[in-house]
């Protein structure tokens, strides 16, 4: 939807935001764990673990152990009494739990959605544990994990998947049926975990929940969602690293700015916060990441070894508004404005600090919109989208042209958000006549959003045509799986022909190498 900004779009300063916002305030000082927590006198309802459990954010020595306690996911409160339940969790190196290595305990606390992060600590490096929770009686299933390699080693090989963008209502998660089968070491998620809205038409699954706003109603689309055995299984076959998008809290906002023009700083920030919590309750985040008010950091980066650093960026909580007017909008009339940053200030330095310092063979940046510049009309003059990169052309400029003058080592862009699959060259200069390619970028398509989709759309020669930095596009369903050694990073697209149907075929649509010192795509 086409949007204008707000007469000022300067974010709120805390002191402001707070001051604003008497209930916040009060959230802001919560903890995850209150200090003396009021245990429950009741049992633990039956079959508490509804939302499965997952695994995230490893390091050398450990992990966090995520659950939820939602025996009713769809109600207010998930079926769970207003009290804290003890929640212990166990990791152990078999399938079966019969070698347990680690176990504790966890509060898992009204406040915080009754969800559990354990971080996990005293694991070894670069293998494969199990882990379990239990709580009362009742016993979580089985989740799988992994730790990364130890700081400085020279692994042979990472496997991993990239997957982005599940609406509900389009169609089933078929795509996560086959991401279980591809063994991976770690997954990405880059964003639209939930959508807020409702689309126009049920499709196969409606959400049966009007459009989301308060920390309530937020909770409940997570376990709308979570409530999928295949997600469940995806997340229980190996750690993830997820980032968000816009649809975690509503579509195209920016910072502090919603997408609605009625809609003021103040007003959108109490709905931000209330996202970014139900986001934190919801996935298997360290305690760097619990929310505090309207702001929760994200961005965060790790080695695998010295095979891959990757950086996971944040960028729609430090944006700039989008530029007035329309979506798509004439590439001559885009400001190259210092001004206008997609990662903020303090993302960016962070950024740039650790590309330069990276002791990686590979640099890859997981992050959410499309950064090459995509002309989408045919002829001299680009029409191009400032939801994306190209509305914040300084800093894409500034980002490519740092890979370039930094000599990062292979720099390679996963990106989510447009619901297609596409293999890209990054180029220093989008102008020139003969521009050098200094990075690539591979887009993930959705897992479901936008619904069935095809292999070859009509426009795609006009497409391939206009922009020769393009090397692949594909509007089907699917996901990405990379396998990354310290001479090549390979890149499968990975889709299934339908998903308003269960059981759709999956195919491999394309396949591209970049060879390390080599900032090209090559097809297989
Ligand atoms: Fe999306």
């Amino acid at each position: 939807m086409p949007r204008t900004p707000l007469p000022t779009s300067r974010p709120l300063s805390r002191r402001e935001f707070i001051a604003g916002s008497a209930s916040l305030a009060a959230l802001a000082l919560g903890g995850c764990t209150s200090a003396t927590p009021r245990l429950a006198r009741t049992p633990v309802p039956s079959e508490p673990f509804e939302l499965g459990i997952a695994s995230g954010d490893p390091r050398s020595d450990g992990v966090v152990l995520w659950t939820r306690l939602a025996p009713n996911p769809r109600e207010v409160g998930a079926g769970m009494p207003p009290e804290s339940f003890v929640v212990t969790w166990a990791v152990a190196e078999d399938e079966a739990m019969s070698r347990i290595v680690r176990s504790g305990t966890e509060i898992a606390d009204p406040q915080w959605g009754h969800s559990v992060h354990a971080e996990v600590g005293g694991l070894r490096p670069d293998r494969w544990y199990w882990y379990r929770f239990t709580c009362g009686g009742e016993v979580s299933p089985t989740g799988r994990t992994r730790t990364l390699p130890p700081a400085g080693s020279s692994p042979e090989r990472l496997r991993f998947a990239v997957a982005n963008c599940q609406k509900w209502e389009p169609g089933y998660y078929t795509a996560y049926e086959y991401l279980v089968n591809e063994n991976p070491d770690l997954v990405f998620h880059l964003g639209d975990y939930i959508y807020e809205k409702n689309s126009d038409s049920d499709g196969v699954r409606p959400h049966g929940q009007k459009e989301v706003k308060t920390l309530d109603d937020y909770r409940i689309r997570y376990g709308i969602y979570k409530s999928d055995p295949a997600l469940q299984a995806a997340h229980a076959v190996a750690p993830w690293f997820v980032t968000w998008d816009d649809h975690e809290v509503n579509n195209d906002y920016a910072g502090a700015v919603s997408e609605r023009l009625e809609v003021t700083q103040a007003d959108f920030l109490v709905r931000r916060a209330a996202a970014y919590q139900a986001y934190y309750e919801n996935m298997p985040l360290r305690r760097s990441a619990i929310p505090v008010g309207p702001d929760l950091r994200l961005h965060r980066r790790f080695d695998y070894g010295r095979l891959a650093r990757f950086h996971i960026l944040d960028t729609r909580q430090y944006r700039s508004d989008q530029l007035p007017g329309p979506r798509m909008q004439a590439f001559d009339g885009v400001p190259v404005d210092p001004n206008l940053t997609m990662l903020g200030a303090e993302q960016k330095s962070w950024l740039f600090d650790g590309l330069r310092n990276s002791p990686a063979a590979w640099n890859g940046i997981a992050q959410q919109v499309l950064m090459a510049r995509i002309d989408l009309r045919e002829g001299a003059d680009a029409l191009v989208d400032v939801d994306k990169w190209a509305g914040y052309e300084h800093e894409r400029r500034e980002l490519l042209r740092f890979f370039e003058s930094a000599r990062i080592r292979n720099p390679v862009v996963l990106t989510g958000d447009i619901h297609e699959n596409w293999a890209n060259e990054l180029w220093n200069d989008f102008d020139r006549s003969e521009p050098t390619s200094v990075a690539v970028e591979f887009i993930a398509t959705s897992i479901s959003s936008s619904g069935d989709g095809v292999d070859k759309p009509v426009y795609l020669e006009d497409l391939l045509r206009e922009n020769p930095c393009v090397k692949f596009h594909n509007e089907e369903r699917g996901y990405l799986v990379c396998e990354v050694t310290p001479r090549q990073w390979r890149t499968d697209f990975k889709t299934v022909e339908y998903v308003s149907r269960r059981g759709a075929p999956q195919h491999t649509r394309a396949s591209f190498v970049v060879e390390s010192g080599d900032p090209h795509l090559h097809k297989v």
